[in-house]
């Protein structure tokens, strides 16, 4: 599909503005993120991939485009994305490093309450159920970033990639009940047991079998960030 080429470099790309609002980046921005619809048709592309842009994002704004993530992916095709994982032991080592400190909200964490999307994080246990809505499988381990200050990590952002298993089962009216687990599980410390807990979800969350079984998996594979306080 024509549309503006910003370099004749790589004249196989195309680039297509969205106007869609972010009172950072595009405070005037036409369409709202929560319901912006891609321009594309389903199933089309092989690959999606975003780096630091759900950081940015509000979780209603982040669970729209993940379902849009969703819909454009061919079954088989795969998203890496990025996002700040806030679970008890990044907050302790960003308060220990001085480095991003993100302070709690409603159901996910801001840099700056003014400008929320100036830094926003969401638990780890909330990304991986809403890849599980989506009908995309987390491809495990995640990769924890720097963020945090944590000495080692991949890059500077915590990188998630995923693969289209399912045709999306997440339909927009499940994100309040969505919103009220996580709203539970944000009260309780996180130990390990929590995270057994949060993975043991009701059948009318409807996650798939072996999404338990790989955050299962993920939480074994990964204990530093599973540590009781
Ligand atoms: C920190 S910059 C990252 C830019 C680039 N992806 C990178 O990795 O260098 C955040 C980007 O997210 C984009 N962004 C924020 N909210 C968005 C939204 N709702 N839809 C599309 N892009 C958005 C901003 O326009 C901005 O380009």
């Amino acid at each position: 599909m024509p549309g503006p080429r910003p370099t004749p470099r790589y004249p196989n790309f195309r680039f297509r503005p969205a106007d869609v609002f972010n009172r950072l980046y595009n405070p005037t921005g036409r369409y709202q993120p929560w319901e912006y619809r891609f321009p594309y048709s389903a199933n089309e592309f092989d690959f999606v991939f975003l780096t630091s842009v759900f950081t940015h994002m509000l979780p209603r704004d982040f669970e729209n485009y993940l379902a849009e993530i969703g819909r454009v992916l061919k079954p088989g095709g795969r998203c890496l994305s990025t996002f700040f994982l806030v679970t008890d032991d990044t907050l302790r080592t960003a308060e220990r490093t001085g480095q991003l400190r993100l302070v709690p909200q409603k159901n996910h964490f801001v840099h700056n309450p003014k400008v929320p999307e100036a830094a926003i994080g969401f638990r780890p246990e909330y990304v991986l159920e809403q890849y599980a809505r989506t009908g995309l499988t987390v491809d495990l381990p995640i990769h924890p970033g720097q963020w945090c200050g944590r000495a080692e990590g991949l890059t500077s952002h915590d990188v998630v990639v995923a693969t289209k298993t399912s045709s999306a089962a997440r339909t927009r009216s499940a994100s309040g009940a969505t919103g009220l687990v996580h709203h539970l599980a944000s009260r309780v410390a996180w130990t390990s047991r929590l995270v057994r807990t949060a993975f043991r979800r009701p059948a009318w969350l409807g996650a798939p079998p072996d999404v338990v079984i790989r955050a299962r998996r993920f939480a074994r594979q990964n204990p530093h960030l599973f540590k009781p306080q």
